[in-house]
């Protein structure tokens, strides 16, 4: 039974030299499919058995291989994999490997990679029954496990590639996705209440014309499961979207502002994050004609009214109890009109980016902290999703 932990989650998974490498092709898969990110690291003896090709195919990501070549090491190197991932994967972990990892060595990509990594390792294991069973083996993988960060699913018992029976097959694969389910550690979200807007707005002139923008909500709906995947309790106030909703969010669909201020103060009193996505139409038609205005009866200009500032009110309400983000989707100086928002508004944080992102799957945002410091990032929308929540939610 899945968790959903993996949802979201950005997982190294790194493969050692052994024949049960071909399977960290379909545990690539599985875990994808568990909704996981998957990035990959291998042993120079993995790569005897399976090709970094393959696995880079499977993943849709380069495979750091080798900490020697200045490319990979540049660009998705040993301090990338570490600063990226939510958790490690050993699988399979050969005998050679563990000794490794236990002795704290960096001779190859992913005993690099994992010096430098503090958070969650499975360690699946794959070997012959008389190395699994050998002391030295035995040693080392109970010195790992004395570590808390360490975890073990397998080996299993049955027949080895090499025709023995015994322990030392690697672990069959839904078992080691749902050790890696149990992985999940609790984070500053875990628990807490937060309170998403998402989407555009629609501000009618008569049933069937309105003022909006392009606005998808993918963005808003993508740091809904991000949050709800870190343990947190998400309602999304969600405008006009033709999005598909992720499992396990409290959603209320409004279509106008002032039905999005409605839901959202209604909604307040409990929230102990909220962070305001939504692209909220900042005017509306003075009137809404009841029925559909005629060709003829046209008027030659709309009066338009502001609506009211959602996030700059649920601020004002929030100061001091709630963490309170907004973002600025802007077409000039986003840096600077970013920073006036924030300070107008008194948020913590604000995420700026430029208009165009507003239909794209992907994004390029920078986060802007009440104390003047700032961070850029981008990636697709799930997985920049997960980075704003890692750079605002320890606050
Ligand atoms: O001032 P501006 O509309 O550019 O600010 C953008 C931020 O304010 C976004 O977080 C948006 O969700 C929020 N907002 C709001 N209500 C409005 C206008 C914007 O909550 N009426």
């Amino acid at each position: 039974m899945t968790q959903g932990y993996l949802r979201g989650r950005r997982i190294a998974l790194c493969v050692g030299g052994g024949i049960a490498a071909y399977k960290a092709c379909d545990l690539t898969r599985e875990l994808q499919r568990a909704g996981a990110t998957v990035r990959i690291a291998m042993t120079p003896a993995a790569q005897q058995f399976v090709t970094a090709l393959t696995l880079q195919s499977l993943s849709h990501h380069p495979v750091f291989t080798d900490p020697f070549d200045p490319n990979q090491d540049s660009n998705f190197g040993h301090l990338h994999l570490p600063r990226w991932a939510d958790a490690f994967i050993i699988a399979p972990a050969t005998a050679d490997l563990i000794a490794r990892i236990r002795a704290g060595m960096g001779n190859d990509a992913v005993t690099t990679a994992l010096l430098a990594w503090k958070g969650p390792v499975l360690l699946a294991p794959a070997m012959n029954t008389a190395m699994w069973e050998n002391p030295v083996t035995r040693d080392n993988v109970n010195a790992l496990l004395a570590d808390p960060r360490f975890r073990i699913v397998g080996p299993d018992s049955g027949p080895l590639a090499d025709g023995d029976v015994g322990a030392g097959r690697l672990a069959d694969l839904p078992k080691i996705v749902a050790a890696a389910e149990a992985l999940a550690t609790a984070g500053p979200l875990t628990g807490k209440r937060v309170l998403i807007t998402a989407g555009p707005t629609r501000e009618h002139l008569d049933p069937v014309r309105f003022i909006s923008n392009p606005s998808s909500g993918k963005m808003g709906l993508a740091l809904a499961d991000a949050a709800r995947a870190r343990g947190a309790a998400v309602t999304v106030v969600l405008g006009p979207t033709a999005e598909k909703v992720p499992d396990g969010l409290d959603v209320v669909r409004v279509t106008s502002a002032d039905e999005m201020y409605a839901a959202v103060m209604q909604r307040l009193g409990a929230a102990e994050v909220f962070l305001a996505c939504a692209a909220v139409s900042d005017f509306k038609p003075e009137t809404r004609a009841e029925q559909k205005v005629k060709k003829d009866a046209a008027p030659d200009s709309v009066k338009l009214v502001r609506t009211p500032d959602i996030l700059a009110e649920a601020s004002a309400k929030l100061a001091g109890r709630a963490l309170v983000i907004g973002f600025a989707a802007e077409s000039e100086n986003v840096i600077a009109n970013a920073r006036k928002k924030l300070e107008a508004k008194q948020l913590d944080f604000i995420v700026a980016n430029d208009t165009r992102a507003f239909e794209a799957d992907s994004n390029a945002v920078t986060v802007l902290a009440r104390d003047g410091r700032s961070v850029e990032l981008k990636g697709d929308k799930r997985d920049l999703a997960s980075q704003i929540w890692e750079t605002v939610a320890p606050r």
